[in-house]
């Protein structure tokens, strides 16, 4: 039999985790928690995708390459989706940091103008080159931690101008740097101080003004999927609100996404289980009745417990009862400025392992496969098979169990992104 000549052979995985879909969806419920491991698993990779897979015989008797990679007593995996971030801003709120330790919380900062309001004024002073400058070394931070696709959100605008400026910086650094960025519009991330008194008038610019113009950007932009999300919270948007908001993103072509129950239980999950909504994330304070609306739907539970980490709060996701619904869920980092400013998906799973009860495996398909379908991406990336981007993370780790268990620092070894190396250590 002739073998195929291919770009690049890596073989010799201690385990190479495939992350499997389960019947063509995201793994749910109580079978959430395959890695479709193979030992001693080898990859062929040609042109940026993975051209086979399977054990180092099978593989290294189908194929030849030039260059090969041994990867010995090391774990293989799918890079890892980031499927919720706010990793464009400018400026820091670290003054707010030292008041929320002190005892602040974050809702007393926002009702007094501060919160996401700080960095939305931070982020119209910056021009668009600024916004790039700041937001690369987050990205690259990310990179460097095994994460190959971002979901990343606007949000620091609040006005038409600086939130499609947003969607600009987004579209170069998803240009200039190996990641794939996805993006999503949140103008209805705060009421802008403008619209203070009269929250309506701002949601009504919302519908009538910005997700037409954004529809118009990605038409003219951005021929990939567009999310348009709403912040569904006290203090923030309202379910009516948020039903307002989403309808004008699906009528713009957007896809659909909400944070809701962050902090407290309003509906927006109901809603999004309602609209068909690609995710609902946070969901902190979740009650069984949308737990059990979430199993029954195609609406991927984000969890992101980074956010009540950074909060120093001690709820998070109910995600065994999200199992036991037959949720499927992810996690998330949920990088921002405000609550959360962390670039490593890494330390998500250990949270999720510890705070959400999950296993090693469970917060590895979140992390990856499942984390995939909450960005419209699912059965594309953050999982490993033939004709797939050859998108994977070398782990200087034997056992694919140490990402969860070990935490603080960063176990990639060499990171894979459309078949070349984008970062090696
Ligand atoms: O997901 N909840 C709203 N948005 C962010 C916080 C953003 C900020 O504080 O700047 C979150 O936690
Ligand atoms: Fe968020």
């Amino acid at each position: 039999m002739m073998s195929q000549a291919v770009d690049l052979i890596i073989y010799n995985a201690r385990q190479l985790c495939t992350m499997p879909l389960q019947d063509n969806g995201p793994q749910r419920g109580h079978r959430l928690g395959d890695v479709g491991m193979i030992e001693a698993g080898a990859v062929a990779i040609h042109d940026g995708e993975i051209a086979g897979i399977g054990t180092s015989d099978e593989i290294c008797s189908s194929f030849y390459s030039a260059t090969v990679l041994d990867v010995t007593n090391l774990v293989v995996t799918p890079g890892l989706v980031d499927p919720h971030t706010h990793a464009i801003w400018a400026g820091d709120r670290a003054a707010e940091f030292e008041r929320r330790i002190a005892g602040a919380t974050y809702q007393q900062l926002m009702a007094e103008g501060g919160g996401i309001n700080s960095t939305v004024r931070q982020t119209r002073a910056a021009d668009l080159a600024t916004l790039v400058d700041q937001a690369k070394p987050r990205l690259e931070r990310m990179m460097q931690h095994g994460t190959t696709t971002v979901e990343c959100k606007t949000g620091y605008g609040l006005e038409t101008h600086t939130e499609l400026n947003m969607l600009n910086a987004i579209a170069i650094l998803d240009a200039e740097m190996p990641l794939d960025l996805i993006p999503t519009f949140l103008g209805a991330h705060a009421v802008p101080p403008e619209y203070k008194d009269d929250p309506n008038a701002y949601v009504n610019v919302l519908v009538r003004e910005m997700i037409p113009a954004v529809g118009e950007w990605k038409a003219e932009h951005w021929p990939g999927i567009l999310f348009c999300d709403v912040f569904c919270e006290e203090g923030a948007f309202s379910v009516e609100q948020s039903r307002r908001i989403l309808e004008a993103g699906r009528m713009a072509g957007l896809g659909l996404k909400i944070h809701s129950d962050e902090f407290e239980s309003l509906g927006g999950t109901r809603l999004a289980v309602e609209l068909g909504a690609t995710s609902a994330d946070h969901l902190v304070a979740t009650n069984d009745e949308e737990i059990a609306l979430l199993g029954q739907s195609n609406t991927v539970a984000v969890s992101l417990p980074c956010t009540p980490f950074g909060l120093g709060h001690h709820h998070y996701s109910r995600a065994i009862d999200m199992l036991e619904a037959g949720v499927a869920v992810a996690i998330a980092t949920d990088c921002n400025p405000g609550t959360a400013w962390c670039e490593s998906m890494q330390f998500a799973m250990a949270l999720a392992t510890r705070y959400l009860r999950l296993t090693p495996a469970q917060a590895l398909v979140c992390a990856t496969v499942n984390a995939a379908f909450a960005i419209g991406r699912g059965g594309e990336v953050g999982t490993l098979a033939v004709g797939k981007p050859a998108d994977l993370v070398i782990w200087e780790i034997d056992d694919y169990r140490h990402l969860g268990y070990r935490f603080g620092g960063n176990l990639a070894k060499t990171v894979i992104k459309h078949g070349r190396v984008v970062f090696e250590q």
